[in-house]
């Protein structure tokens, strides 16, 4: 959600500035612009729309110097047109502005502002900050941040330029990420990594709550009282090979691909001489695990759907009573919590703000809190007693895939590890699930392997205006999850839901039009499921069942079947959902749509 890239230093600026835009474009956005000082003043380039109409603009009319700033803006606060768009500058065009997050008290400030005669040229919330710095410029630029930080409510990431001074970024941030790099040649600031992997090997984590002076050989980092912060850079440990399709068409579909991949690292890395081992980070004593009477997971979207899976999975083998909220529900619900409560926050992005709010609302309560993340030194990483990095590699797409599968691997991993500690998994059980688990990445490959197939499906489905997705058990996350990716990138109205909970509701929308993705592998609640089909048959419903392979019942009452390999029951929603994966996607790319950046939607969400 909105990029910020800064730069000074001696390569060509306006460049660097749009190739850190296009690298941190997946995060969602629908307009663009840079600034950069040249002869002394602010020229600005800004769009609503793609960032290869900022290209196009900047090669129409091209700029040059040695310091700029860029940004990609997810609208909030006014519609996505060229006077929203940042860099914002202010009354004297002394200064331009990048901002990511949201000012709560933006109103407020703003009439006072007006009414001190400052003029106004968007709609935004974040314009006010720019007007605030201008009123303290006097005190020069880095007091004129430190006073304004001050007077703001709300999240935000920043970085600031001058036509007084081009040898400074100035940054801030406050609940909303922001790192930088430096070296006695040049410095940038970024949302995230990918903004600058091509240029630094260094990065620094800028510290919540801080100001950075940014410059070449210069890294200044105070707290919002002025009192200097000590950080230790950290080893880049991504590479642009990384964060490239590669020969594929679309992010989502190589990081489908690469879930093979991403689990057999995950096992050989987690699984150490017949033991489960979570790594060095999960800040959490054997001891102290052993007390857990209660887990509250909380995320939200796909990773909300791994939190599901955990909870049949964790109170299947470790036998701890296990809640799962979304975090925006979690964090105003005052929910009862005691002192044996594990709190478990699990995010891809590790800055979703309404999962991070909820690790602070249980770190108030004085609970610890394990959290799951993918992005190592996000702020859930940070803030987090322990975590465990889920080892997915950098993801992309929008729709998250390989993570979700990640999450869940590692949800099992947890489950395995606490029911071992309190002694409901015993030896032999451990080395069963072992076994299950280490044949995952070839049975993943198989499934991979019917992507043909399922474009097929996806020919004869892809002008259905609606789909149902059901399933039972462990694979009633399955069913929210194959219609909520469905959802995302096609724009197709798909329901998820409890097979069992059908006749109570949604039964009333079948009809001969239906397709109804149905997610029968063998399991403990197979029968039960195979009824809800023949329900949804009778009713004319078209279902599309995924089954295990060799199958022939539910195979011979849906219209189509995916086969997934026999496996263990707790394995089954990592395979089942590669088929719904591939089906959502084959259908958005015959819509021909954007499916690396649906409508709307950002990959990393740092507003609430
Ligand atoms: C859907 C999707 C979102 C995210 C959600 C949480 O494909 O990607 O629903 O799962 O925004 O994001 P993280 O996991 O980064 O906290």
């Amino acid at each position: 959600m909105c990029g910020i890239i800064g730069y000074v230093g001696t390569r060509d600026v306006p460049s660097v500035l749009l190739g850190g835009l296009w690298r941190l474009e997946y995060r969602g956005y629908d307009s663009s612009g840079i600034a950069v000082i040249g002869n002394g003043e602010l020229i600005i380039r800004k769009v609503p729309g793609k960032l290869s109409e900022l290209e196009a603009l900047i090669k129409r009319q091209p700029v040059s110097g040695g310091i700029g700033v860029g940004h990609t803006r997810w609208a909030t606060h006014g519609l996505p047109q060229e006077n929203n768009t940042h860099p914002l500058i202010d009354c004297n065009e002394e200064i331009a502005l990048v901002v990511n997050g949201i000012i709560e008290n933006y109103l407020s400030l703003k009439d006072d502002l007006e009414s001190r005669g400052h003029i106004f040229r968007s709609v935004t919330d974040s314009e006010v900050i720019v007007h605030l710095i201008e009123e303290d410029l006097d005190k020069g630029l880095v007091d004129a941040v430190r006073s304004t930080v001050k007077k703001l409510t709300g999240n935000f990431a920043f970085a600031v330029i001058s036509v007084n001074d081009r040898s400074k970024i100035v940054c801030a941030r406050h609940d909303a990420p922001l790192i930088c790099c430096y070296n006695s040649k040049e410095a940038a600031v970024a949302s995230d990594i990918s903004g600058v992997v091509s240029i630094f090997n260094d990065v620094i984590y800028i510290p919540n709550d801080s100001i950075v002076v940014l410059g070449k050989g210069k890294c200044n980092i105070t707290n919002f009282q002025g009192r200097e912060v000590r950080v230790t850079p950290r080893k880049v440990t991504i590479d642009v090979k990384d964060i490239d399709k590669g020969h594929f068409p679309h992010f989502m579909l190589k990081e489908i691909y690469e879930q093979p991949k991403v689990l057999h690292n995950i096992i050989n890395e987690r699984i150490v001489g017949g033991r489960v081992t979570l790594g060095s980070e999960l800040g959490i004593s054997d001891a102290e695990m052993k007390k857990v009477s209660r887990i509250l997971i909380q995320a939200c979207g796909t990773s909300w759907h791994a939190g599901l899976v955990g909870k049949y999975i964790i109170e299947k083998f470790a036998r701890i009573h296990t809640e799962v909220d979304i975090s925006s529900e979690f964090r105003y619900r005052d929910a009862v919590l005691d002192s044996d409560t594990l709190v478990m926050a699990v995010s891809q992005s590790g800055e979703t703000a309404d999962t991070l709010a909820g690790l602070r609302e249980a770190k108030v309560k004085f609970l610890k809190v394990l959290s799951l993340v993918n992005v190592i030194q996000s702020s859930i990483h940070r803030e987090s007693d322990g975590i465990i990095e889920i080892m997915a590699g950098p993801e992309i797409g929008v729709a998250s895939t390989k993570a979700y599968t990640a999450e869940i691997v590692h949800l099992y991993l947890l489950a395995l590890y606490l029911g071992s500690l309190r002694g409901f998994v015993s030896k032999v059980d451990l080395e069963e699930h072992i076994a299950a688990l280490t044949k995952l990445p070839a049975q993943v490959e198989q499934v991979i392997r019917l992507d043909d197939d399922i474009r097929e499906i996806a020919e004869e489905f892809s002008d259905a205006r609606d789909f149902l997705f059901l399933g039972r058990g462990l694979n009633y996350a399955t069913a929210l999850e194959g219609a909520l990716k469905l959802k995302e990138i096609s724009y197709i109205n798909a329901t998820g839901y409890a097979a069992g909970e059908m006749k109570h509701g949604p039964i009333a929308l079948i009809d001969h039009k239906m397709p109804i993705v149905c997610v029968n592998p063998r399991s403990s609640v197979y029968d039960k499921m195979f009824n809800n089909i023949q329900e949804a048959v009778a009713r004319k419903g078209i279902p599309i069942s995924v089954v295990t392979k060799g199958d022939r019942r539910t195979r011979g009452i849906s219209k189509h079947s995916i086969p997934i390999p026999e496996c263990h029951e707790c394995v089954s929603p990592i395979l089942a959902v590669i088929p719904l994966q591939l089906l959502a996607y084959h259908i958005a790319t015959l819509k021909e749509l954007d499916v690396d950046r649906p409508r709307n939607l950002a990959k990393s969400v740092t507003v609430e």
